[in-house]
């Protein structure tokens, strides 16, 4: 049985977002199917995430240049532990399932600082000879992104750094099977009909996507 973690960006209400309703459809599916299945979920609005700091930077140059944890000074310590923290919880977990809004070209805020804390030299990749290489292996994502405009084709088509920034990260870090639900043109349709047929289809994917997560 694989382990989930479900990591969910916005500040709305699950009923009010199709990001997050197509995210908890198939976090359910797979519940379903797998029932007793691990599944932690991170909400980055909610929880606190650590931002990497003038603190962090200068552990880490003390931790590269020889000093042991414990000559670390308490604010140095504990914001390291606390990125470390969330770093090994993401290396424990199987599958990941992001879910999110595009916003103002890229994701959440708080969500890219939740990457900082899962793109870590040495723990999740490394740098060898011939370029860095993703220790993260046997992993799945699955990214679910609902934007206003259309991006995948039309005039828009190299604006979205949202899904394909944390697509590029994923793949950095060594996840080989990354599977995707974008909701495009949400806010575009004055017909509602075509929005709703739209998250009908991501809802159909998200169950067809859970299938196969064994
Ligand atoms: C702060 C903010 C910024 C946004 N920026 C964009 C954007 O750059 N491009 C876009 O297509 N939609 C943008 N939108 C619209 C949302 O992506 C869109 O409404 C999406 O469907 C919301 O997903 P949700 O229902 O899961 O919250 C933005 C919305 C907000 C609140």
């Amino acid at each position: 049985m694989k382990s989930i973690l479900y990591i969910t960006a916005n500040p709305k209400n699950e009923e009010n977002s199709n990001s997050l309703t197509v995210g908890r459809c198939l976090v359910n599916a797979y519940l379903s199917l797998h029932p007793g299945a691990p599944v932690t979920e991170i909400d980055v609005f909610r929880l606190h995430i650590p931002l990497v700091d003038e603190h962090f930077l200068s552990a880490r140059q003390k931790v590269s240049s020889g000093a042991e944890p414990e000559e670390l000074l308490p604010a140095e310590k504990n914001i390291t532990e606390q990125i470390h923290r969330l770093t090994a919880q993401f290396i424990d977990a199987d599958v990941y399932i992001f879910a999110f809004p595009l916003w103002n070209l890229g994701v959440p805020p708080l969500l890219k600082a939740y990457v900082d804390t899962i793109k870590v030299a040495r723990k999740t990749f490394r740098y060898t000879p011939d370029g860095p290489e993703g220790l993260l292996k046997n992993k799945v994502a699955v990214l679910i992104q609902s934007s206003g405009d259309v991006y995948s084709s039309g005039p828009l088509k190299e604006f979205e750094h949202g899904s394909r920034y944390l697509y590029s990260v994923l793949s950095f870090i060594g996840v080989e099977r990354i599977e995707t639900i974008y909701m495009e043109g949400m806010d575009r349709d004055t017909n509602k009909d075509a929005a709703r047929g739209k998250k009908d289809r991501a809802l159909n994917k998200a169950i067809e996507i859970a299938r196969t997560l064994l």
